[in-house]
């Protein structure tokens, strides 16, 4: 039985050969490769979370609330005091993690026959979840600089007539943000839907897309998460706002009860805790502008970011400085990008052994 391997299954043609996403999860002393907060929670918040979770467990025996209404009421409040939107319940839906309502939103209006396009480099699971979904993956490539070209993007979009269009607002990998000004330009000639993935807003000054939701109701999609300034990475909490008819359609493809009432129970918690655990933002962001600085004056070309990572290079092969990086303890994120890597805004300390290896590596190289 354990000699069986992948070869020997009747997998899909289309995932034949494919590879699946792997962040490498190592245990060394600086682990700055998948954008975590580097703060974990308060005592306050674990203490609120252990007695919720607790009284929670008492239920255990019946299903979750389908619908998460008491923490997309949470969720809700807190958008429309961040990105100063009124919502609503019925504007906003939960799921485990942004990654899964990634997926719920290509179940629904992506699939077979359908396209979604993005503007790369970025998020690596749009075109996997994309391809899980059997949607068509259409790649528009940045600028040298890894901005967008906006006025290519819109003709792009105007030509290609994406089913879904992604816009990556701080852009992972590489940092940078678009005005809602260039998203409404997108809007307007998109014929499907436009999701807007601000996975790391709550790091940039730019203001949220959610603002245009009410000029384009049947298209706008803001989808954000826990796991990154919310220090909740862990908890797997993804949301997103929409019009309450786009919430209408992910209940067609939703799993039922696919939020356990242990999520549920923990993520209120934490949003309790909100303020609190914002607060550390503005400091990741100060050290997001030294490292930056500091990477900079080592002679390394740093790329603007408005998120809780840099990406920077230019390394001659960025394979083997990832692993040179790996080697002084330092785990960053090899991007496959030619000449770059990415590495995370840690604690002061963490942020300063990255510089300190910088130093060394861009001295021997
Ligand atoms: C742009 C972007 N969107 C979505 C996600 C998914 O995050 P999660 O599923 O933890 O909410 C990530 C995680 O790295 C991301 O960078």
């Amino acid at each position: 039985m354990n000699e069986v391997t992948l070869a020997d299954l009747p997998l899909r043609d289309d995932l034949v050969g494919k590879s699946p996403y792997g962040a490498p999860q190592l245990d060394v002393p600086v682990r700055i490769n998948t954008n975590e907060n580097p703060y974990p929670p308060s005592d306050a918040l674990v203490a609120d979370l252990t007695a919720s979770v607790a009284s929670a467990a008492v239920d255990l025996n019946r299903y979750p609330d389908r619908d998460a209404v008491a923490l997309r009421e949470s969720l809700a409040r807190y958008l429309s005091r961040s990105a100063g939107v009124s919502l609503t319940t019925s504007n906003v839906w939960a799921a485990n993690g942004s990654n899964e309502i990634l997926l719920q939103l290509l179940q629904a209006f992506g699939g077979p026959g359908r396209a979604a396009l993005g503007f790369e480099p970025s998020y690596s699971m749009h075109p996997i979840i994309a391809s899980g979904t059997r949607t068509t993956w259409l790649s528009c490539p940045r600028r040298a600089d890894f901005t967008v070209d906006i006025d290519a993007a819109v003709d792009a979009v105007a030509r290609r007539r994406p089913d879904v269009l992604f816009v990556t607002s701080p852009n992972n990998p590489t940092g940078g943000s678009l005005p809602p000004e260039d998203v409404a330009r997108l809007a307007e000639v998109t014929p499907g839907i436009v999701v807007v993935d601000e996975a790391y807003a709550e790091f940039s000054q730019r203001p949220s897309a959610i603002r245009l939701i009410a000029d384009f109701p049947a298209k706008l999609v803001v989808v954000r998460t826990m796991s990154k300034a919310f220090a909740f990475a862990g908890g797997r909490l993804g949301y997103l706002a929409a019009a309450p008819a786009v919430i209408d359609a992910l209940l067609l493809v939703r799993l039922p009860y696919h939020l356990s009432t242990l999520t549920q129970a923990a993520a209120l918690a934490a949003l309790r805790h909100a303020d609190d655990t914002l607060a550390s933002v503005a400091h990741l962001v100060a050290e997001r502008i030294r490292v930056a600085a500091s990477l900079t004056d080592i002679g390394l070309r740093v790329i603007e970011s408005d998120a809780n990572f840099l990406l920077f290079g230019e390394f001659a092969d960025a394979k083997a400085t990832w692993q040179a990086y790996l080697d002084a303890g330092v785990l960053l994120r090899d991007m496959g990008i030619p000449g770059y890597l990415r590495a995370t805004i840690g604690t002061d300390a963490e942020n300063d052994v990255l510089i300190k290896v910088s130093a060394t590596i861009k001295e021997s190289g």
